[in-house]
């Protein structure tokens, strides 16, 4: 039951437009190649994301950018909360509404279309909060935080998760390596031109963003958009980053 399309939205960006266009294509494979080309650390990352809400039992927790409903099922079935995840980009939600309505925790998730810019809750209507994946496609990453903390409690908690540019030099060759050429021709390889067009696109999509935005300025912003006790993980060798903290004022 995804609400009517982001693309509707006022205020959608040139940015939203851009991930929508990156995304429709991608549901039906998503779940199955997100595991494939990120040779499984994609689950492992997502679990350390989820313990960090830990046990929610009846409280309500969004998913931002929630995609084909993966943290979403995961949150419902680990933390016993009741979820709600939105998502811009229409076809990933309506493939995340048949996975979900295909597993035991259909009733306590609802799928709904909307940007993280401007998300349509009012202030402190959740308990947590968790966004994977989300940064890299906002136009202004501080004001997009803002907006993930006036929806959350004040004492509730957050987490997110994002690729990462690894911090080794020997590792940040192979990573480049990766991104740069295997993940392309891989994606080619497993799910034709829309995948072999991801796989362009990431590699230069993280640089780019932890060029403008390093994991110390993204701490700093954590902390400036109302959060404390800000933490952060480095998973595997630096090609993932799981973050979490508090809602301040709890
Ligand atoms: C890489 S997918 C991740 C999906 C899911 N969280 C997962 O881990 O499988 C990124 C998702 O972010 C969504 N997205 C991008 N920009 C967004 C925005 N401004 N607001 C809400 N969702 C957005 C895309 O539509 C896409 O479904």
């Amino acid at each position: 039951m995804p609400l009517p399309a982001a693309k509707s939205t006022p205020g959608s960006t040139e940015r939203n437009r851009f991930a929508q266009n990156l995304f429709a294509p991608l549901p039906q494979r998503y779940d199955r190649l997100a595991e494939i080309l990120s040779f499984g650390q994609n689950g492992r990352w997502r679990r350390a994301m989820v313990s960090r809400i830990g046990p929610a039992d009846g409280q309500a927790v969004l998913d931002v950018a929630s995609g084909t409903a993966g943290v979403a099922l995961q949150l419902a079935e680990r933390t016993g909360a009741s979820v709600i995840g939105v998502d811009l980009t229409e076809q990933m939600l309506r493939q995340g509404q048949r996975n979900v309505a295909g597993s035991a925790m259909a009733e306590r998730i609802r799928l709904v279309a909307g940007r993280a810019e401007q998300l349509p809750f009012g202030d402190g209507t959740f308990d947590a909060l968790t966004f994977t994946y989300l940064l890299r496609y906002v136009t202004d990453p501080e004001a997009t935080l803002r907006e993930l903390a006036r929806v959350i409690k004040p004492g509730g908690r957050v987490a997110s998760l994002e690729f990462m540019v690894p911090p080794s030099r020997f590792w940040r060759a192979w990573w480049w390596l990766y991104t740069r050429l295997l993940l392309p021709a891989g994606g080619l390889l497993t799910g034709g031109r829309e995948w072999f067009a991801v796989g362009r696109f990431l590699g230069p999509s993280i640089s780019g963003h932890y060029r403008r935005y390093p994991v110390p300025w993204t701490v700093e912003a954590w902390r400036r958009a109302g959060f404390t006790d800000v933490g952060v993980r480095v998973m595997s060798l630096g090609g993932g980053l799981v973050m979490w903290g508090t809602r301040a004022g709890g």
